[in-house]
């Protein structure tokens, strides 16, 4: 399974220990930085590996900012993205179950490494239930159409 990976520098710590964490795993990750804690942007990460996954060319998508709101914001405009937000356990599987999330966004000021770690252990080990939750997202995808004429 290949991960994209990408933070901000409110995320950049925590990227590095989460890299470490999911190649340990034997995931193949590929890293679109920030490489530094130096300031930039969360959008300019946000679409670099929100167009990779939204492209197929990973399976999923893991970012990280300061909260993971404005890096999962960013990753939701672009069509195909389903970026859910998780500080928790149970969301990190019900955000695979019910809503198909392809990234999973965290936030450094929010969470701990280890916890951290558990989430994304988490949401790779879950699967989509389908059913009426196909038609849920069938609409969500009905939404962007509608906008994206
Ligand atoms: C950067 O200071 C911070 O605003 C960013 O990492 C993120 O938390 C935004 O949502």
């Amino acid at each position: 399974m290949k991960i994209a990976l990408g933070a901000d520098h409110g995320g950049f710590e925590l990227k590095e220990e989460i890299h470490t964490y999911i190649k340990s795993c034997g995931y193949e990750v590929k890293d679109f930085g920030t490489y530094s804690t130096a300031s930039c942007d969360y959008a300019d990460i946000a679409i670099e590996v929100a167009e990779a996954v939204a492209r197929k060319e990973f399976e999923f998508g893991i970012l990280i900012c300061g909260t993971g709101i404005g890096i999962g914001i960013a990753a939701n405009k672009v069509p195909g993205i389903r970026a859910a937000l998780c500080s928790d356990t149970f969301s990190a599987h019900a955000s695979r179950e019910h809503n198909d999330a392809n990234i999973l966004t965290m936030g450094q000021r929010v969470v701990g490494a280890g916890l951290a770690s558990d989430i994304v252990k988490t949401f790779l080990n879950s699967t989509f239930e389908g059913d009426r939750h196909t038609r849920r997202i069938d609409k969500i995808t009905a939404i962007e159409a509608k906008y994206n004429k």
